[in-house]
């Protein structure tokens, strides 16, 4: 990291996961994924939009023919009261009716927007559907939700970067870090 980044500025100088171990990982993942599908139909939905940038990386390392498409949710609520409902704000342009369908997330934290999205997904017919997340936080979690694909599991911490914001901000910093306390304890 350049410690003159404007960039880097609010995340500690202890990243979390670097460009380096990201893109050792995501291939991984992206080789793993064309094994396992290999000979299938597979449909990569990136849910917006968190996951661009990590989408974006892992379909190039999936060598094998696939289709994209993308979905976007919001979850309501907040950890002092959550509603456990979530909006679609942006749905699939394309029927997914016997198609095996991978979810791309950046990160599972409550695991309340997976859970849902997996449970819609599936009464629209679906062959099979997984999910593919970049980061796991399984002390968040208030509902049951495992990821099939995990790039790496993570503390409760507040992270930003590489797609993940805080406020909208931050999702173009290339690796991940933990956000300072002070950024959002004014
Ligand atoms: C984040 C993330 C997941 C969800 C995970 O999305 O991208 O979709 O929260 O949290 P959960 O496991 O507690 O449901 P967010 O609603 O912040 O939107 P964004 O992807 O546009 O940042």
């Amino acid at each position: 990291m350049d410690s003159t980044s404007m960039l880097y500025q609010d995340v500690e100088s202890e990243l979390l996961v670097t460009k380096e171990k990201i893109a050792e990982r995501v291939r991984e993942l992206g080789r793993q994924i064309a094994r396992d599908y290999e000979g299938r139909d597979l449909v990569v939905v990136s849910i917006l939009k968190g996951s661009v940038l990590f989408f974006s990386d892992l379909i190039r390392e999936i060598d094998m023919p696939l289709t994209i498409d993308f979905m976007q949710a919001s979850s309501y609520g907040n950890a002092a009261q959550s509603s456990g409902f979530v909006h679609i704000k942006k749905d699939l342009d394309r029927d997914i009716e016997g198609k095996d369908v991978l979810l791309v997330e950046d990160i599972v934290d409550s695991g309340r927007t997976l859970a849902y999205l997996k449970t819609m997904l599936k009464e629209r017919g679906a062959n099979s559907i997984r999910v593919a997340t970049l980061l796991d936080k399984p002390e968040g979690r208030q509902v049951e939700m495992e990821a099939d694909y995990v790039g790496f599991i993570i503390p409760n911490a507040f992270v930003v970067g590489y797609g993940l914001d805080y406020a909208e901000k931050y999702r173009n910093i290339p690796e991940i870090g933990i956000l300072r306390p002070r950024v959002y304890q004014g």
